[in-house]
């Protein structure tokens, strides 16, 4: 068992701490945020992460996991560090280095010979052999490790992994980093830094491409009088394509796919290679709130000064992670109309911008012109319609996730918009 220090004790960074501990090894997880270090400490964890909580007291119990505040005692005298610190967007879309430039200026003189320096940030293809030149230590080898954990699914992914990745220009040291991961039997792949940095942009921005191509086609079902539910079933059927990231949505958002479409972007614009399909994913996800925001127009008539209830803030289902969150894009668009905005999430309890939160879908229905599903929480598939649709001065429900059961809801007197199927008339219309 090896002795890991672990910088920066985020989503990535607390999960790869507390998962290397349940692993049996020993590990230091150092921060910046005193506060988050005193708090982890107690075995208080802020993130909604099924199973986070439990490994931690479970690793501080054992004696395997400590927190630390400053990078010291996580670099010095441990066999590998992980660095799990953040690379938000830059200038012009690239990747911001600030964070992992830091840590290894620390690191260059305070890990021991023989240590690997492991980058599990998401960093553009070429960074690990350039920033191996800037710690400039030749008994100390520098590894790519690329993170493919979801949140709200983190200590999964990472103790039962799909595939562990590891890129290094020093097969050895590579092959030491594939070791820790043994227990897991995940498949390894060993390549160069640079291929293995590509394989996470790749990843992430292929499954973006294929959720803006959802999207499109949700819009043309519309359009056409197509289902996309019955249109993306006949797809999955084929092994080809796959049978998940093809449920439409109000657009792909949160800490990672808008940041490393627009990195990858940014990569191929500085090698010269002119990248259409990229450039049409991010784009495409643009025209997402824009294209929700019109299907409540025109559901529910002129925005200023209607009552609107959100039915979801954060990006997805299962986390509390608001970062990008395509439903806070939403809300931004609809208040700017002029809409007022309360919301429900049950991983939400303050106000987020322009939308005051509640503290139940009934709260939010109260009055309402409308409701607006935005994220797609299960618990929203399985409301009290009626008890709903009377709450509300008019029943017009938009779905964006495709989540409502529709007969029920029509059968409460609801007129249900759903994304990728074909309008119904008004309900003032059938009259
Ligand atoms: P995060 O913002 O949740 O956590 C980063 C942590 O690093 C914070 O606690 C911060 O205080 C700390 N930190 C910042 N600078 C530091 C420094 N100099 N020394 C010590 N600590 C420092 O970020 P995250 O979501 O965990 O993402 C980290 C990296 O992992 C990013 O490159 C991201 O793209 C990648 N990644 C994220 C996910 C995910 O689901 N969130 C999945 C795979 C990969
Ligand atoms: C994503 C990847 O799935 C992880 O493998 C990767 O490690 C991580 O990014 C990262 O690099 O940080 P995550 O950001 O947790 O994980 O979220 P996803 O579950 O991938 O969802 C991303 C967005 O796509 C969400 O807004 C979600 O609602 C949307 N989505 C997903 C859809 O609209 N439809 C789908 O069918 C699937």
């Amino acid at each position: 068992m090896s002795k890991i220090g672990v910088i920066g004790a985020g989503y990535v960074g607390l999960t790869t701490a507390a998962c290397f501990a349940r692993l049996g090894h020993t590990v230091v997880c150092a921060d910046v945020d005193e506060a988050k270090v005193a708090a982890l400490s107690r075995a208080e964890v802020g993130a909604h992460e099924p199973g986070l909580a439990e490994l931690v007291g479970e690793g501080l119990r054992a004696g395997r996991l400590r927190f630390v505040s400053g990078n010291a005692e996580a670099l010095s005298g441990v066999d590998f560090v992980f660095l799990c610190v953040p690379t938000p967007t830059g200038v012009d879309g690239a990747a911001d280095l600030t964070a992992v430039h830091a840590v290894l200026r620390e690191a260059r003189d305070a890990v021991a010979p023989g240590c690997v320096l492991v980058i599990k940030s998401t960093v553009p293809a070429g960074t690990t052999e350039r920033v191996a030149e800037l710690v400039g230590r030749p008994d100390v080898q520098v590894v790519s490790n690329p993170e493919f954990l979801r949140e709200g699914h983190a200590v999964d992914d990472f103790l039962r992994p799909q595939r562990v990745v590891v890129g290094a220009e020093a097969e050895e040291a590579a092959h030491r980093v594939v070791g820790l991961y043994a227990r897991t039997g995940a498949p390894a792949l060993v390549t160069g830094s640079a291929s293995a940095e590509l394989v996470k942009y790749a990843s992430n921005c292929f499954l973006a491409m294929k959720l803006s191509y959802v999207n499109s086609l949700a819009e043309l079902c519309e359009r056409v009088g197509a289902d996309i539910s019955d249109v993306t079933e006949g797809m999955r059927l084929d092994d080809r394509i796959g049978a998940s990231f093809l449920e439409p949505g109000p657009g792909w958002g949160g800490s990672c796919f808008p940041k490393d479409t627009r990195a990858l972007l940014s990569t191929a614009d500085e090698a010269h290679v002119d990248f259409p399909l990229l450039r049409a994913t991010i784009g495409t996800n643009g025209h997402q709130p824009h294209r929700v925001v019109s299907m409540v127009r025109d559901a529910v008539g002129p925005l200023a000064g209607a009552r609107l209830g959100l039915l979801g803030l954060t990006f997805k289902a299962g986390t509390d992670d608001l970062r990008d969150s395509p439903a806070l894009a939403v809300a931004a668009l609809l208040a700017e109309e002029g809409a007022k905005l309360t919301g429900y999430d049950p991983c939400v309890s303050t106000d987020c911008g322009p939308v005051r939160v509640l503290d139940s879908p009934e709260a939010v229905a109260e009055g309402a012109d409308g409701l607006v599903v935005l994220t797609e929480w299960p618990e929203f598939a399985e409301l009290d319609w009626p008890n709903l649709a009377a709450a509300m001065t008019r029943p017009i429900i938009i779905d964006t996730r495709n989540l409502l059961p529709g007969d029920k809801v029509t059968e409460a007197g609801f007129h249900l918009i759903a994304l990728g199927r074909p309008a119904q008339p008004l309900i003032q219309d059938q009259n």
